[in-house]
Parts: structure tokens; sequence; C-alpha cells
């Protein structure tokens, strides 16, 4: 089964999707994007992830490229014509073609739109979970709005990338006065020893996932109180238990912060319950494949 992608208004077999060599999100990272959890063939938190986008574009005041009723029907038939029943969808607008220039083009351009489906290891994702995940910590040098979930991402990529070459999964961000902001690409949870949710609250600091939103209605359902507020590296090392949130890997356990093991080393029983209650408080849209 070969892959397919939209592009700009075409659904076109994936080694040949490409967009111009003057798209601003190529040449200047001018643009937003969504990824979005595919789960037994129907979108997850799928309305969420939609009023998201609508802020980012508002906030950067890129047009929508089409209504969104047009644009979820998109999403739906790039799902349907990949067969992806587990996996995730990517979505990305860009302000669209223009000569380069920093400023806003002076004729507005139609903005582009790419829609890809991906299909993910449900399996390999459950064995790294039953495993858990180390991180390590470093410098969050970001701009100051990264509550807008735009595709400049590369402070993004060096964390992942030095997290790499450390021999850890993933990296947690740490802003100028020692407090964590988020994961490379997730939010960052700790449970305290008195078995308290700990997560930073929403700010300019970071990007309020949608996984996150959901974990704290999950945590209100299953009685566990949450706290919101930033901790520090070396809280986080001592705390109970610890675990990042994204969509495409809904509560995933970290074991270990630069070396050293967090709480007994392995997934935490409250990290667990939540991982295993998430998808029964998320919202499910309808089959689609
Ligand atoms: N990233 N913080 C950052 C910096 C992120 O990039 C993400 C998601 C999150 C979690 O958001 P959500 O729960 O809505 O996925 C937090 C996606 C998955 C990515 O870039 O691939």
């Amino acid at each position: 089964m070969s892959r397919i992608a939209y592009v700009n208004g075409r659904y076109v077999p994936f080694a040949q999707a490409c967009v111009h060599i003057e798209d601003r999100g190529y040449q200047l990272g001018d643009g937003v994007y969504e990824v979005c959890e595919i789960r037994d063939g129907a979108f997850v938190d799928e309305r969420r992830h939609l009023e998201r986008l609508a802020r980012s574009l508002a906030a950067l005041r890129i047009s929508e490229p089409m209504p969104f009723a047009s644009l979820r029907h998109v999403l739906r038939e790039t799902a349907r014509r990949n067969r992806v029943t587990d996996g995730l969808l990517y979505l990305q607008i860009t302000r669209g073609v223009a000569r380069r220039d920093h400023g806003f083009p002076d004729k507005p351009v139609k903005p582009s739109l790419v829609v890809t489906v991906r299909a993910l290891d449900r399996k390999k994702i459950e064995a790294s979970a039953m495993a858990g995940i180390s991180v390590i910590s470093v410098p969050d040098d970001r701009w100051g709005r990264v509550d807008i979930k735009t595709i400049g991402l590369l402070p993004n990529v060096l964390a992942r990338q030095a997290a790499k070459d450390a021999g850890a999964k993933d990296a947690w961000l740490v802003d100028e006065d020692g407090f964590v902001t988020e994961g490379a690409s997730s939010n960052a949870w700790l449970v305290t020893k008195e078995g308290v949710l700990l997560t930073r609250p929403s700010s300019n600091r970071i990007l309020t996932g949608i996984t996150m939103t959901v974990i704290k209605e999950v945590a209100a359902s299953l009685q566990i109180r949450v706290e919101e507020r930033a901790f520090t590296v070396a809280e986080a090392k001592a705390a109970a238990e610890a675990f990042l949130s994204s969509a495409t890997q809904t509560v995933m356990p970290v074991v270990a912060i630069d070396g050293s093991p967090v709480g007994s080393g392995k997934p935490g029983p409250v990290t667990m319950r939540l991982r295993e209650a998430f998808h029964r408080r998320a919202e499910i849209g309808l089959r689609i494949i």
C-alpha cells in the first residue's frame, strides 16, 4: 500500500509530494503544525487539536487555507487513503509562497497546506512504556512564544539530538531559573512522594499539550490531585515518579533524569494508571478506516 500525501489541493504519491522552494515554511519557518493520534482507525481529540491550530494561525496572522469543515474532510480522506488505523496525522500550514522577504507578503498569498499520515508501531511504544525512558536536561534556549505550535523547531531538534548523543531517549528543557519548562516535543510531569501530580502551568514558556489537558481531566476523575507549578531538575530527580505527555506517546514514564533513577527506577503506579485511563477520557472520533 503506497503512501499518499495531501499537498495544496491534491492527493499525491508520497515520493512526489513537494512544495515550492520559496514556500515561507521552507525558507523562514513561517508556519504552524499539529500532530494528532490515530487509534483504532479514528482521530483522538481532533476537536481540541483543530482549536489549537486555529489559535496558532490567529497568533501568526496566517489565514485558514480552507474552512475547517473542509479541512476535516481532507484529514479524513488522507487517513483513509493511507489505510492507517494506528499512527499519527501531521498537518502543516505555512503563510504560503512569496519572494523571500522577512515581512509578510504585501499582497496576501494562499497559505500552503500539507497533510501526511504515518503508521506507528503500537507494540513498540507499549514496550517503551513498560520499560520507561530516560531523559537528560538541557537549557531551554527557545524563543518567547513557544505556546504557538510553530514549525520553527531547531532548539527542540538540537535538544533531542543531544539526548540521543548522550544515550537517552529525550530531553527536558530547563529555563534560566533552573525550572523545567517541558520536553523537546512533550510536556513534563512529576508525581510527588505525597502522590500529587505536578506540571507547569500554561504560559508562553510551554506549549499547552492537548494530552496534558486530557490528563488533568483523567486525574480529576481518578481523584488524583494536580498542582500546576514549575519544578526544578533536583525536584524531578527526588520525585516518586516522572513522565512526559504528547499525542504520539500519551503518558510515557520517565525512569531516569541525567542518569539518576527517578523513584524506583521503574514506571510508577500513578503514571501507569493515567496511561491506562487516558483513552477512556480522550475524545475518540468516528471510525474513518
Ligand atoms: N509535539 N510541547 C511541545 C514542545 C511539543 O512539541 C508537544 C507535541 C507537546 C505536547 O502536545 P500534545 O499533547 O498536544 O501532543 C508539548 C508533537 C507530538 C510533535 O512535535 O511531534
